[in-house]
């Protein structure tokens, strides 16, 4: 097939993952990570323990692989990081790919922050430093945490280990696609997978782990008629999968051009809830080795949910446990691999997109994207509000923020664009597993009427409840307030000229009629 040869240029200078194999282990990397083993065992306890696997199963068949499939499609095709393959898409929704890459940098400045209290845990887990009162411990001692306020007094012991994340993390991206982020999941993705199998069967061994089971899996099918539980299952498959964040747009512009992106898609989809529900049996059959222990029932124990169930529960259970630190040196060992090779899929996401529209070096790029990002992280979560702070940050950036996305990036593909059909061909043409029809009713109609339905149902729970009981101003400046952060920078990002390199002659491949631009 002949291309024009004023296209070739930009066909051809695009680092890519060196193996299809390299492009699985780097999504996969993204996808598991604090969210599947920090986020959603308690989640889905909450929400029904075992009937939360209908809902969770719906929001992945319906919204989670066609989104993801959605993402790879833009990626793959217009081989440019979010912003810049919206723009080759349709000159007028970069905005939207700005929209979600600022998401993910609200994200990264926190998720940072839980990688950095993982590497002091898995140092206090030689010892057990926590001692016996571990809530007293992670609250008072580790964070002192302070009230809901603006607080400055940043905190050493979590400020030091964050900022070293920061530079880990920097040198990655410097690294590049293949030096830098395929080389650390080629490496950290299996070890990360046998070290949480070895987890999960010591736990299973704990006497008591079977009441652990009992709890997490006993359904509570009244939890399925409340749109809240809903509403967390598909908030999980979008964190956990990292789709609508414009970061698998990203990871997928790097793929050879005939590459299989569909069946990559499903076996990461299927590698990432695999890898949740064993993280939902090893927590839950430890904490019921635990509840034996003291001789409580699983659900009068507190510390369940949320950050605590890692940093509070954990570490008590630890204690009890023979053999114990051992068993926290993995966990946490556990947790950063997985928090960072996905924070590392953030970064490149954000730095990629910000080196194309400047026309930067990678390396320039990367310094600048990390230092813009570690300032924020290192003043706002390592103070003593930085728990509440980013608790709250959390809760509006992926129940809000990122739903936004996903129906506005939806129905714009879809209905304002109409380029369902070319991205499905675009798809079937280079993978074995094809999409069709049922694919476009999935992200032109189910996925946005259910995601229009949540969204509507959160904001108007978060305006007439408030969140966690704190003070309305502060769910203004923290909440609300990083909606209102993401929008405006996402218009200014926008709004600066196009300085990179003149992409007017970018033809996509492979060529597909009704390509009307
Ligand atoms: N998927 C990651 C997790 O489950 O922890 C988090 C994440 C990574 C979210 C990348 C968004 C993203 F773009």
């Amino acid at each position: 097939m002949g291309t024009p040869s004023s296209t070739t240029v930009s066909v051809e200078k695009r680092e890519t993952w060196s193996s299809s194999t390299g492009f699985i282990l780097a999504a996969i990397g993204s996808a598991v990570g604090l969210g599947n083993i920090w986020r959603f065992p308690g989640v889905a306890y909450e929400s029904g323990g075992g009937a939360f696997i209908v809902p969770y199963l719906v929001a992945l068949l319906t919204a989670g692989i066609p989104i993801l499939f959605l993402d790879y499609a833009i990626g793959h095709r217009y081989r440019a990081a979010a912003p810049l393959a919206y723009r080759r898409m349709a000159k007028r929704t970069e905005g939207l790919g700005w929209f979600q890459i600022m998401i993910s940098f609200v994200i990264a400045t926190y998720y940072a922050a839980v990688i950095a209290w993982s590497c002091s845990y898995f140092i206090y887990s030689f010892n057990l430093k926590w001692g016996e009162d571990t809530r007293g411990f992670f609250l008072g001692e580790h964070l002192k945490v302070g009230d809901p306020e603006i607080s400055t007094s940043i905190v050493g012991t979590v400020a030091l280990p964050l900022v070293l994340v920061w530079v880990a993390v920097l040198v990655v991206i410097a690294l590049g696609v293949t030096k830098g982020v395929q080389a650390v999941n080629v490496i950290f993705i299996p070890l990360l997978f046998v070290a949480f199998a070895g987890l999960v069967l010591r736990a299973l061994t704990l006497p008591g782990a079977a009441d652990g089971l009992n709890a997490f899996f006993t359904p509570d099918w009244s939890a399925l008629t409340d749109l809240n539980v809903w509403i967390a299952a598909y908030a999980q498959i979008f964190f956990s999968l990292s789709i609508a964040f414009g970061i698998m747009v990203t990871y997928a512009s790097y793929q050879r051009r005939k590459a299989n992106m569909t069946s990559s898609g499903l076996v990461v989809a299927f590698a990432n809830s695999s890898f949740e529900i064993l993280a939902g049996i090893g927590v839950f059959a430890t904490l019921g080795f635990m509840a034996q222990q003291q001789s409580v029932a699983i659900a009068d124990m507190k510390d369940l949910t949320g950050p605590t169930l890692s940093f509070v529960t954990f570490p008590a259970v630890i204690n009890q446990m023979p053999g114990g630190n051992i068993f926290g040196v993995v966990f946490f060992g556990a947790l950063i691999m997985a928090g960072f090779t996905s924070i590392i899929s953030i970064l490149l996401g954000v730095a990629a997109s910000v080196q194309e529209k400047f026309g930067l070096s990678q390396r320039g790029s990367a310094i600048l994207v990390a230092a813009a990002c570690a300032i924020p992280s290192v003043l706002l979560f390592s103070t003593t509000s930085g728990l509440l702070a980013l608790d709250t940050v959390d809760q509006w950036a992926n129940n809000v923020g990122i739903v936004i996305s996903a129906i506005v990036m939806t129905v714009l593909v879809v209905w304002v664009l109409r380029r369902s059909r070319v991205l499905a061909r675009h798809l079937s043409t280079v993978s074995t597993f094809k999409v069709g029809r049922v694919w476009t009713v999935l992200i032109g109609f189910v996925a946005p009427v259910f995601l229009i339905i949540m969204l509507v149902q959160k904001v108007i729970s978060l305006i007439n409840d408030g969140y966690e009981e704190l003070p309305q101003w502060y769910l203004n400046v923290f909440g609300w307030g990083t909606i209102v952060f993401v929008v405006v920078a996402a218009a200014i990002l926008t709004a600066i000229p196009w300085k990179g390199r003149d992409d007017e002659t970018f033809t996509p491949w492979p060529p597909i009629e009704e390509e009307s631009r």
